[in-house]
């Protein structure tokens, strides 16, 4: 095989959204030789669509909130299935990597005294997100990304990596990466990677997510010996656009609810009233009228019930729907128009207003949106050390949507943005460490290397083999009719057949044309990590036979005791099979334990 280009490096982030660069940021800071290697180009990432803000206790709306209280309805929100440590440690540092964001440049909307105002959203009990408009993730991504680029950080775009490379001893060596553009593969020697690949909505039909979110990274760490958790905490964002079908999906911040916005069903009633869970009870304004006053005083701490965690508000959604009360083209009515005025509206939710004129042809300042559940992001991901960021693979860390562990079975809106700002900065800093306190390079195999070419390549070998888009298009059909917000075992246990199916079909697509810019081909690639991820989240959803936040199933509408503190490990057998089994959770300590206790 011809002479591989090849580039060695410390420390290679995989994926340049928020995790990613400012893992970059703190990998070069910390003196390793980085570089961020992105399927993308540079300011393209998942990261935008956090729209409504940041989260972080800074206490600038609301004195009275502090650490505690974000760790406390983190937790709560993730209906105990996070690890502890890593919200504690999220709680505790956000309030610090937004205020670094700030000094780096990044604009916030400002309270009337100057300091960073904070908007409201569910799950959080104080007004807590640090926001720009409704543009909050492009912001911090051009934040990080000046920054990055400025500490001399290099940057690979349109590259996708195919496989890790690991040595004799089973530790990162490097990665093989494919260059878009020209069909080449190029060799990444590193001492440590850093997986911040985001998330893996494309394995569904409706999704908020772009093309690039296939799940690579939960795929490489998996094929490389990384243990997964939790995989069957799938978030579907309670408010997607349904309706035109072009723009099926498209995300609508969390921000119109967090600003007054009231979800109406068909007839025009505010159903969240009806969909109360126990669990939020005491917080939650069970009438219009202490709804209503709540958003003209917020001093009263019964919040309206479209503010209740994402879990619950698409679950509501789909019910009603469900019962035949759903909008036109099979969603629901959000409604910020009634609410605000029309300049309020402009200037607090400027994407919004843009996006539906533009998409929909409905101006939300007079008429209200349709909107449904949309794939948004998966709570599961690569296990990983609370706080270091390491995993099981030596040298292999992950950060960001990737890593699992931090959100439980369900995320709080705007912890994303604050997640990736905490822990990709642990990651960056653990893994140059990692890198520095290597005496050499780690060998690479590089006939392993040929053999991860030839395999990608095989594609083209493939006469007549079947389209990948048809095989994509029935994976995200059997996704979203069976592995979606309400699941059932005999659902789950079609699914889990059909993927068999799927997996043989992608095994033998045939990709046509020459390696030079062959979206089909990359298609072909990308159906295996989509697939690593099916499979995954469909088995541990078979094993979860309990609701939890994200993970609803039918035949066992409640959380089960005998799962309370117990993840579900994903491991990859030496045949290449998934299997699913229950660990414990590490043990929260006391004083925070306590904090549940204050609460009730
Ligand atoms: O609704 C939103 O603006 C999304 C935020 C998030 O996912 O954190």
């Amino acid at each position: 095989m011809a002479e591989l280009e090849t580039h060695e490096f410390d420390v290679i982030i995989v994926g340049a959204g928020g995790a990613g660069l400012r893992a970059a940021i703190e990998a070069q800071a910390t003196g390793a030789r980085t570089a961020v290697v992105c399927k993308s180009l540079l300011g393209k990432a998942h990261t935008v669509m956090a729209e409504g803000g940041v989260a972080a206790a800074l206490g600038n709306v609301w004195p009275e909130d502090n650490w505690q209280v974000h760790f406390r309805d983190t937790m709560r929100g993730g209906k105990m299935l996070n690890n502890w440590r890593m919200a504690q440690l999220h709680a505790q540092e956000a309030p610090a990597r937004v205020l670094e964001l700030e000094a780096w440049g990044a604009l916030f909307d400002r309270t009337p005294d100057g300091r960073i105002l904070q908007r409201d959203f569910g799950g959080h009990r104080y007004a807590r997100l640090a926001h720009v408009g409704d543009r909050t993730g492009l912001e911090l991504l051009r934040t990080v990304q000046q920054r990055s680029v400025g500490l001399g950080v290099q940057v690979f775009m349109e590259c996708k990596i195919v496989s890790l490379v690991l040595d004799g001893s089973g530790a990162v060596a490097g990665a093989v990466g494919l260059w878009r553009e020209t069909g080449k593969f190029v060799l990444f020697k590193a001492r440590s990677i850093v997986l911040a690949s985001g998330g893996v909505g494309k394995t569904w039909k409706f999704t908020s997510n772009s093309w690039e979110s296939t799940g690579d990274g939960h795929a490489l760490a998996l094929w490389a010996g990384a243990d997964l958790i939790d995989m069957e905490c799938v978030q579907f964002h309670p408010t997607g656009m349904v309706w035109p079908p072009s723009a099926r999906g498209i995300l609508v911040t969390e921000g119109v609810r967090g600003d007054g916005g009231v979800l109406r069903n068909a007839e025009g009633r505010r159903f969240m009233f009806d969909y109360i869970p126990a669990f939020y009870a005491k917080e939650t304004a069970d009438s219009i009228e202490e709804a209503d006053q709540w958003y003209d005083n917020k001093r009263d701490f019964r919040r309206p019930p479209e503010l209740l965690p994402r879990d619950e508000v698409a679950r509501s959604i789909n019910a009603e729907v469900k019962a035949g009360r759903g909008s036109p083209h099979g969603g629901v009515f959000l409604d910020i128009a009634s609410r605000r005025s029309a300049d309020d509206i402009r200037r607090r939710l400027p994407s919004m207003y843009h996006q539906f004129k533009e998409l929909a042809d409905v101006d939300i300042t007079a008429d209200p949106m349709e909107v449904g559940p949309t794939c948004h992001y998966i709570m599961g991901g690569v296990r990983v050390d609370a706080d270091t960021q390491a995993t099981n693979v030596p040298g292999l860390f992950a950060a960001g949507e990737v890593a699992g562990g931090m959100h439980g079975s369900n995320r709080l809106g705007g912890n994303s943005l604050s997640d990736l700002l905490v822990f990709g900065r642990r990651a960056g800093q653990y893994a140059a460490e990692h890198a520095l306190g290597l005496s050499a390079q780690p060998a690479v195999d590089l006939a392993g290397v040929d053999a991860v070419v030839a395999d990608a390549l095989s594609f083209f070998d493939h006469d007549g083999g079947e389209n990948p888009y048809s095989v994509h298009q029935d994976l995200q059909d059997t996704m979203q009719s069976l592995v979606g917000i309400v699941r059932t075992e005999s659902e789950l246990v079609e699914a889990d057949r059909r993927l068999g199916d799927l997996e043989a079909r992608a095994a033998k697509v045939g990709v046509e044309g020459h390696r030079q810019f062959n979206p089909g081909w990359h298609l072909a690639l990308d159906l295996r990590s989509m697939l690593a991820v099916a499979r995954c989240t469909t088995l541990g959803a078979i094993e979860r036979k309990e609701s939890r936040g994200g993970h609803t199933r039918d035949d066992f509408p409640a959380a089960d005791p005998d799962h309370f503190g117990k993840v579900n490990m994903v491991t990859r057998r030496a045949d290449g099979a998934v299997t699913v089994h229950e660990e414990p959770l590490p043990q929260m300590p006391p004083e925070l334990q306590a904090l549940f206790e204050e609460a009730h």
